[in-house]
């Protein structure tokens, strides 16, 4: 028996902007995905995911043996089709299949813009490989989780699997087709305070309703992306140096413009300044927008509390140094 944890993330800058060529800084959290897997005596595959921890979110599996995670606000992943080609791409990477019961946990709500699906997605690779005895390097881990990703979704960007696998704080680069992630050493702890709240907006619909602005008003459009891209080279210099006070104020400022390009929520507005009014450093909405979670640069119980007041769910965060990795065999 062999249980894994696959870490999730946040984007501290560039979340759209990243999408026009700009750079983003995504940090893997101390919150995690955990699949155990126990090699069965036949060839059966038998799926349990446990009660998701926080408030509002619950899994169920149906009678097809669909996996469905339903959250209070509505959302609804199918967390099955992920499982499933994870473990047929892990069968085929290892040249053989065994029945396995998997179990999977979520300390973090599912399809909240932190990376669930990939870190499920590289947690049941890695325990199914390593259940059967076999070992796999993180950069092909990366690359088959990425693969789930892309067949599953169709098109899917490199960094939450990539966050996943290796944790801690990667600088990504768009470079053409391509995208290239430096990792990057931060010069302090950053201490984070994530709230959630109900999302109102799918990450496709937004992404296209930032285009739509960007093909009829691109001369303004243009320089806030541009803007959030320097934001971003800023933002990773301040992390080096361990300067939160700047890494805090590039947060408010990355948030105006966000919420210049539409993507914030009143909500969402509400619930960042209220982080901001009870002192944190800097806050902003991360990820795509449209409700979905937001960060505070804090470690404050008074900026919790000013968040859950405001109705949004609570998670503290620090840094995932260590990536997917294995935390017990038996
Ligand atoms: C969503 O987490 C980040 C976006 O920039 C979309 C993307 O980069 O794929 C909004």
């Amino acid at each position: 028996m062999v249980t894994v944890r696959a870490p999730g993330k946040v984007i501290l800058y560039g979340e759209h902007a990243v999408v026009y060529g700009e750079p983003a800084l995504a940090m893997a959290i101390d919150k995690y995905v955990y699949v155990t897997a126990r090699v069965r005596g036949d060839n059966k595959i038998n799926i349990t995911a446990m009660d998701l921890r926080l408030v509002g979110v619950s899994v169920t599996i149906l009678e097809n043996g669909d996996i469905v995670a339903k959250t209070d606000y509505g959302a609804v992943i199918s967390a099955l089709s992920y499982v499933k080609r994870a473990l047929e791409l892990a069968m085929e990477y290892v040249g053989e299949k065994k029945g396995v019961d998997l179990v999977i946990r979520s300390e973090m709500p599912v399809g909240a813009g932190l990376g669930t699906s990939a870190a499920v997605s590289v947690g049941t690779i890695l325990a199914y490989i390593r259940a059967l005895g076999y070992d796999i390097e993180k950069r092909d881990l990366a690359r088959l989780a990425w693969q789930v990703e892309k067949d599953v979704q169709g098109a899917a960007s490199p960094t939450d699997t990539a966050m996943a696998t290796f944790g801690g704080v990667m600088y990504i680069k768009p470079e053409g087709s391509d995208v290239t992630m430096e990792p990057v050493k931060p010069g302090a702890e950053v201490p984070l305070i994530i709230g959630y709240i109900p999302r109102t907006a799918t990450t496709k619909e937004l992404v296209a309703m930032v285009r739509r602005k960007y093909e009829t008003m691109r001369e303004i459009i243009e320089p806030i992306i541009r803007t959030i891209g320097l934001i971003t080279r800023r933002g990773r210099e301040a992390l080096e140096r361990g300067d939160l006070e700047l890494m805090g104020a590039l947060m408010n400022i990355n948030h105006g413009l966000l919420d210049s390009l539409g993507v914030s929520t009143r909500q969402l507005n509400e619930i960042v300044y209220a982080a901001r009014n009870a002192g944190a450093l800097g806050s902003k909405l991360t990820g795509a927008g449209g409700g979905g979670c937001m960060i505070a640069l804090s470690d404050k119980a008074d900026v919790k509390r000013a968040i859950e007041l405001m109705g949004g769910y609570v998670l503290s965060a620090r840094l995932d140094n260590e990536g997917a990795k294995v935390i017990s065999e038996e």
